[in-house]
C-alpha cells in the first residue's frame, strides 16, 4: 500500500513536470521497489510481471494509464544475488518528430501523429509470461547429484545429496534426499554458471504433517514461475542446485549440476549412493534409479562419480553388487570406457523373485558400487527406496455422500493412505486397477474402514507392479457399500506443493444444479512468510469451463458478522494451484486460523456458488504471529479485537457501528456500538413523584411507574411505546438512551398513556445534568432528538436525513442529521465564526461545489468608506478584505 502511494505521487509529479523532469533522471524509485517473495519476479500494482516484460504502467481510476511511461521488471545484481526490479521511464523524448504541420495527440498515447497515421507507438508491451511457448520433445525430467566442492575440518565429503526436478506449467517441481548425517539444511539456493543466486528457499519444518514434506532426509517444493530466460538456462543444463547447511558460525554448502535424464520417467525407487566415511575422494557420490522391465526384472541406472584413480582414464572396472542383510542378492563388474570427468553413468538388469523384488521396494537392498582396484576406499553405497520425487495420489469419490482419499509412500515404502468414505454402512474399500470392475482378489489391497467412515492405515507391503500402476496414475478406490457397488475413484498423481504443507484436503461438494455431479479437492495452507497457497482439483466439471475461485472469510458464524470476499484466481481447466500476489493481512490470518472459511467455485463473472468447502483451523507458521496480541483462545465478546470492523460482536450476533440495542441477558441495559466496541450502561431511572396511584415496580420494567391495580393489568398487555428498540409501559418516565452519551439525564421522557406517544422535556438545572445545564435549543443533538420522540415510529430506515442523502443531498459536517438537499444553496458552518456568510456552496447530486465571493470594485468603495468615517472596517461583513483591495488597485495599474 505504502509503495504504491508512494509511487502515485511520483509519478503523477513526472507527468505534470513532464521532459522535465523525466530528464534529471530517466530511472524512477529504484529504492522503492517491493520485495517480491521470488526473486525473478516484479510485483507492480497487485501484478506480477516476470523477468524481462516490458508494459505501460495502468494506476486505475483516478489516474489510469500513463501512456508516457514504460515499466521494465529487469535483472539487478545485489551481491551474489539476481532480483528482479522494476525500472519505469518516460518515453516522451523518445516520440518521433512529426512530419506534417498538425499533428494530433490521440487519447491513450503519448507522441503526437501525423492524421491518418495509424502507426503503433514506439514502445509495445511485452509481457513474455502470458506467451505460451509449446515446447516439444523437451525432456521435462531432471537430475542432480550435490556434493561439496572442496574438504575442510569437518568430514563433509559424506554429505551427499540427490535432486529430482519436474517442470511442469513453468513451475519446476524439485524434491531431495540427503545423507543422515547432516539433518535438514537450511536453504536451496539455484545458482548459474557464475555462481549468481537465481532463487533462494528457505527450508523450514513443517507446521503440521511431518510424514510427507518433512521425511527424514527428504526435501519437496516448486519453484513457481520460471522466468522464459531461466527455463533456457534449465534446458541448457546451465543451472546448478545448491543446499546450505549453517552449522557452528560456518557455512556448508553442496551443489550440483541440474541434468537432463530419461531414466526418470520410469523411475520406481531411488537410492543416494554415499562415499565411505574414511573416503578423501571430493565429489563422490551417485544415485540410482530403479525401474520396472518385466514382472521379475528391473532396471538399475547409476549416475555417479569419484570411484577413479587419477591414473585410470580408460577401461576402468567398477564392481557392482546388490545385497540383503549381508546376503549378496546380484553381482556384476561392469568396465568404464572412459571414465567422465563430472558424472558417469552405468545401467544393468536384475532379475529377482517376487519376495525379494517385495523387499526391494520396502527399503531393505543395499546397493554397491566400488572401485576395483581400491575397493576399501572409492566405494558408494546407499539402500534403493521410494522414489526421491515428492508425490501425493488423490481421488474424489462420489458416494451417497461424497468422499475423498490422499495417499503417499514414505521412506520405507509403506503406503500411507487416508480415506473417507462417507456414512454408508459396512463398506469394502480397496485399491484396484483402474477400469476393472471387480472387487481385487488381493486382500493386500484392502482398505480397513471405520465405524466413522474413515479408513486411515498404512499399506506394509506394496509390489513393483501396484507401485508402478500407482506412479503411471492407473490405480483406483473402490468401495461398495450395500447400496451402491463399486464406486470408483481415480487416483491422480500430484506433485507437493506448498498448499499440500496442510495436515488434510477439503471436500468441495456440489451446491448448485450448474455443476451436477462435480466434486472437488482443495489443498489450503498459509507459508512462513504469511502468503496463502491453494490447490484444488475438481472432477464432472468440463476442463473448457471458465471458473473462478473465491474465498470468504468470517470471524464466526453470526448473524451480521463481518466478511471478506477475497478473489483467488480465475482459471480454466480442473485444477489451479497457485497464491495471491499480496500477503495475508491481520484480520484474514485470524479468520484463517480461528473463523470459518468457505472456498468457493463459481462460473467466471456469475455469483452462483458451484463447489464449496469448509476451510477452518488453518495453521499459521509462528513467523506469522502474532498477528494479534490476545490469547490464542479467543473470547466470543472479544472479537472485534480480533478482527478489525467497525461492527460489535454481542451476545453472538453483529451489531452495525451505531446501532443501539437491548441486551438479550438483561433488560434494563442498553447498549449501542461504538466503533468496533459494544457499550453498555444500566438504565438510570429518573425521579419519579405520582400524582395518581402510586409509585410500583412492574416486573419486567425497569423503572418504576405510576399506577394502580388495573392499569398494569391493561398496560401490562396493550401498547407501548417504543424508542430505540426499547419499549416502555405507558405512564412511565425515562432518559432516553441516545448516542454517543448513553442515558441523557437531561432529558426526561414519558409514555402517554391515551396516545402512546413519548413526550419529553429537558431538564436545565438539575443535579444529574451537570455541565449540560445550559444546553441552547439549537443543539443539533438535542433537536435531532426531539424530532425523534416526536415521531417515534421513525425507525433508522426511514431516517429523513438517509432519504436527503439517498435523493442527492450533500452531507452536513456539522449536524449529519441534517443534511443539505439536493439542489439548495448555503453557507458552510464553520467552528469559530459560525455560519460563513463569504462562501457559497451549492448541493448538486451529492456533491457540494463551494466558492468564495470575491472583492469587487463597489464592496471595497464601500469599506474605504466606512474606513475613513469610523476608522476601521469589519471586513468578515463583505467577504473582502482590505488587503485585497489594495492588490486589486496594483493589479489593474499593472494592466
Ligand atoms: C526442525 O526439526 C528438527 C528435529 O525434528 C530440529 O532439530 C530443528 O531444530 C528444527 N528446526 C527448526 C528451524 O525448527
Ligand atoms: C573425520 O574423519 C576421521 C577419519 O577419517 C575421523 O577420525 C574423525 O573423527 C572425523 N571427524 C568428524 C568431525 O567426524
Ligand atoms: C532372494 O535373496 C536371497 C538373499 O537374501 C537369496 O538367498 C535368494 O535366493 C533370493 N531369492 C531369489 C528367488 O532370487
Ligand atoms: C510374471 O508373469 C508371468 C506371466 O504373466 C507369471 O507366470 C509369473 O508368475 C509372474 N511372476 C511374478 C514374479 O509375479
Ligand atoms: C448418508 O448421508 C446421505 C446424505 O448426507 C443420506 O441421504 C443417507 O441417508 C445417509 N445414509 C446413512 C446410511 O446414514
Ligand atoms: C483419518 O485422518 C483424517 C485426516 O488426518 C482425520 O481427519 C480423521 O479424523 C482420521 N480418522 C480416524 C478415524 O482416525
Ligand atoms: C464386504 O466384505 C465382507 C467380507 O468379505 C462381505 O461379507 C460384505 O458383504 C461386503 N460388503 C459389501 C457391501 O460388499
Ligand atoms: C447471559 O446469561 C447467561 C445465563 O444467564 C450467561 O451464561 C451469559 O454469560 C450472559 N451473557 C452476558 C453477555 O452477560
Ligand atoms: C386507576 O387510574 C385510572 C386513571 O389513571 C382511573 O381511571 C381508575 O379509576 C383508577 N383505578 C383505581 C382503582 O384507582
Amino acid at each position: 500500500m505504502e509503495f504504491i502511494l508512494k509511487f502515485t505521487a511520483l509519478v503523477i509529479f513526472t507527468n505534470v513536470f513532464g521532459v522535465a523532469a523525466a530528464k534529471k533522471s530517466n530511472k524512477l524509485f529504484d529504492e522503492d521497489v517491493p520485495v517480491s517473495p521470488k526473486a525473478a519476479e516484479c510485483v507492480f500494482d497487485k501484478q506480477r510481471y516476470e523477468l524481462g516484460s516490458l508494459w505501460t504502467p495502468d494506476l486505475g481510476p483516478p489516474i489510469g494509464i500513463l501512456s508516457c511511461m514504460r515499466c521494465k521488471c529487469v535483472p539487478f545484481q545485489k551481491k551474489r544475488r539476481i532480483v528482479a526490479r522494476v525500472h519505469c521511464h518516460s518515453i516522451k523524448e523518445q516520440c518521433p518528430k512529426p512530419k506534417c504541420e498538425e499533428p494530433i495527440m490521440l487519447p491513450g498515447r503519448c507522441c503526437k501523429i501525423c492524421p491518418g497515421d495509424l502507426s503503433p507507438e514506439t514502445a509495445q508491451d511485452i509481457l513474455p509470461q502470458n506467451i505460451v511457448e509449446i515446447e516439444q520433445n523437451t525432456n521435462k525430467h531432471f537430475v542432480s547429484l550435490l556434493t561439496s566442492l572442496k574438504a575442510n575440518s569437518l568430514n563433509e565429503t559424506s554429505l551427499v545429496a540427490t535432486g529430482r526436478f519436474s517442470f511442469k506449467e513453468n513451475s519446476l517441481y524439485y524434491s531431495f534426499y540427503t545423507s543422515e548425517k547432516a539433518g535438514r539444511p537450511q536453504k536451496l539456493q539455484f545458482i548459474d554458471t557464475q555462481g549468481n543466486i537465481l532463487e533462494e528457499f528457505s527450508i523450514f519444518n513443517s507446521t503440521n504433517n511431518p510424514s510427507y514434506q518433512d521425511a527424514p532426509q527428504k526435501i519437496c517444493g516448486v519453484w513457481r514461475r520460471l522466468p522464459k530466460g531461466y527455463q533456457k538456462m534449465l534446458r541448457q543444463e546451465k543451472i546448478y542446485a545448491v543446499l546450505v547447511w549453517k552449522t557452528k558460525g560456518q557455512e556448508l554448502t553442496i551443489s550440483g549440476s541440474v541434468k537432463k535424464n530419461n531414466a526418470l520417467e520410469s523411475e520406481l525407487l531411488s537410492s543416494l549412493l554415499k562415499p565411505e566415511p574414511t573416503s578423501n575422494s571430493i565429489g563422490a557420490a551417485g544415485t540410482a534409479m530403479v525401474s520396472l522391465i518385466t514382472n521379475s526384472t528391473v532396471k538399475i541406472s547409476v549416475i555417479f562419480n569419484g570411484l577413479f584413480m587419477p591414473s585410470e582414464i580408460a577401461n576402468v572396472p567398477i564392481k557392482i553388487t546388490l545385497s540383503l542383510k549381508k546376503h549378496l542378492v546380484f553381482e556384476e563388474t561392469i568396465n568404464i570406457l572412459k571414465p567422465a570427468s563430472d558424472l558417469n553413468t552405468i545401467e544393468f538388469n536384475v532379475k529377482m523373485s517376487e519376495d525379494n523384488f517385495t523387499r526391494l521396494t520396502k527399503g531393505e537392498m543395499i546397493l554397491n558400487i566400488a572401485s576395483v582396484s581400491n575397493p576399501q576406499q572409492l566405494k558408494l553405497s546407499g539402500n534403493i527406496m521410494t522414489r526421491a520425487t515428492c508425490e501425493m495420489f488423490q481421488a474424489t469419490l462420489a458416494s451417497s455422500e461424497p468422499g475423498m482419499s490422499w495417499l503417499y509412500l514414505n521412506n520405507a515404502g509403506s503406503l500411507i493412505y487416508n480415506v473417507y468414505i462417507g456414512n454408508s454402512s459396512q463398506p469394502n474399500a480397496s485399491l484396484v486397477h483402474a477400469n476393472s470392475k471387480t472387487m481385487t482378489e488381493d486382500t493386500s489391497l484392502t482398505l480397513k474402514v471405520q465405524e466413522n467412515g474413515w479408513a486411515n492405515g498404512t499399506m506394509d507391503k506394496v509390489t513393483p507392479e501396484v507401485l508402478q500402476s500407482l506412479y503411471a496414475g492407473d490405480l483406483s478406490i473402490n468401495v461398495a457399500t450395500s447400496s451402491q457397488k463399486n464406486i470408483e475413484g481415480r487416483l491422480n498423481v500430484k506433485y507437493m506443493d506448498e498448499a499440500r504443507d496442510s495436515a488434510a484436503p477439503v471436500l468441495l461438494k456440489e451446491q448448485s444444479s450448474l455443476a451436477m455431479n462435480s466434486l472437488g479437492m482443495a489443498w489450503v495452507s498459509v507459508d512462513s512468510d504469511c502468503y496463502l497457497h491453494y490447490d484444488v482439483s475438481l472432477e464432472g466439471l468440463k476442463s473448457d469451463r471458465k471458473l473462478e475461485l473465491w474465498m470468504e472469510l468470517y470471524p464466526i458464524i453470526a448473524p451480521g458478522a463481518p466478511f471478506i470476499n477475497k478473489p483467488l484466481e480465475s482459471f480454466q481447466g480442473t485444477s489451479i494451484e497457485g497464491s495471491p500476489v499480496e500477503v495475508l493481512t491481520r484480520d484474514e490470518l485470524s479468520m484463517l486460523e480461528n473463523g470459518v472459511n468457505y472456498l468457493k467455485v463459481k462460473d467466471a463473472g456469475s455469483e452462483v456458488v458451484l463447489l464449496m468447502a469448509t476451510v477452518v483451523k488453518v495453521p499459521i507458521p509462528a513467523s506469522c504471529t502474532p498477528y494479534n496480541s490476545l490469547d490464542k483462545t479467543v473470547f466470543l465478546d472479544d472479537l472485534p479485537e480480533v478482527v478489525q470492523s467497525d461492527k460489535c460482536f454481542f451476545e453472538g450476533k453483529f451489531h452495525k457501528n451505531e446501532e443501539i440495542w437491548v441486551p438479550a441477558n438483561n433488560s434494563c441495559q442498553m447498549c449501542f456500538c461504538q466503533n468496533g466496541k459494544a457499550r453498555c450502561d444500566l438504565t438510570t431511572c429518573p425521579e419519579l413523584s405520582c400524582t395518581f396511584g402510586r409509585k410500583t415496580i412492574v416486573e419486567g420494567e425497569c423503572c418504576p411507574v405510576c399506577t394502580n391495580d388495573s392499569m398494569i393489568v391493561s398496560s401490562a398487555k396493550g401498547p407501548k411505546c417504543v424508542l430505540n428498540g426499547k419499549s416502555y409501559l405507558s405512564g412511565s418516565k425515562f432518559h432516553p438512551f441516545l448516542l454517543p452519551i448513553g442515558f441523557d439525564l437531561c432529558t426526561e421522557c414519558y409514555c402517554d398513556h391515551q396516545q402512546y406517544q413519548i413526550k419529553c422535556i429537558r431538564l436545565t438545572n438539575t443535579e444529574k445534568c451537570g455541565n449540560r445545564k445550559n444546553v441552547d435549543i439549537n443543539d443539533p443533538f438535542s433537536d435531532d432528538f426531539m424530532e425523534k420522540v416526536r415521531n417515534p415510529q421513525i425507525t433508522q430506515k426511514e431516517n429523513p436525513a438517509v432519504k436527503v442523502l439517498s435523493e442527492g443531498g450533500c452531507k452536513n459536517p456539522i449536524n449529519a442529521n441534517k443534511p443539505y438537499i439536493n439542489g439548495s444553496k448555503y453557507h458552510p458552518f464553520i467552528d469559530s465564526l459560525g455560519e460563513y456568510k463569504c462562501v457559497t456552496c451549492k448541493c448538486q447530486d451529492g456533491n457540494a461545489q463551494c466558492s468564495r465571493q470575491h472583492c469587487d470594485k463597489s464592496t471595497c468603495k464601500q469599506m474605504y468608506e466606512i474606513k475613513r468615517k469610523k476608522g476601521k472596517v469589519n471586513a468578515s461583513e463583505f467577504c473582502c478584505s482590505l488587503k485585497d483591495c489594495r492588490k486589486m488597485r496594483y493589479k489593474k495599474k499593472a494592466n
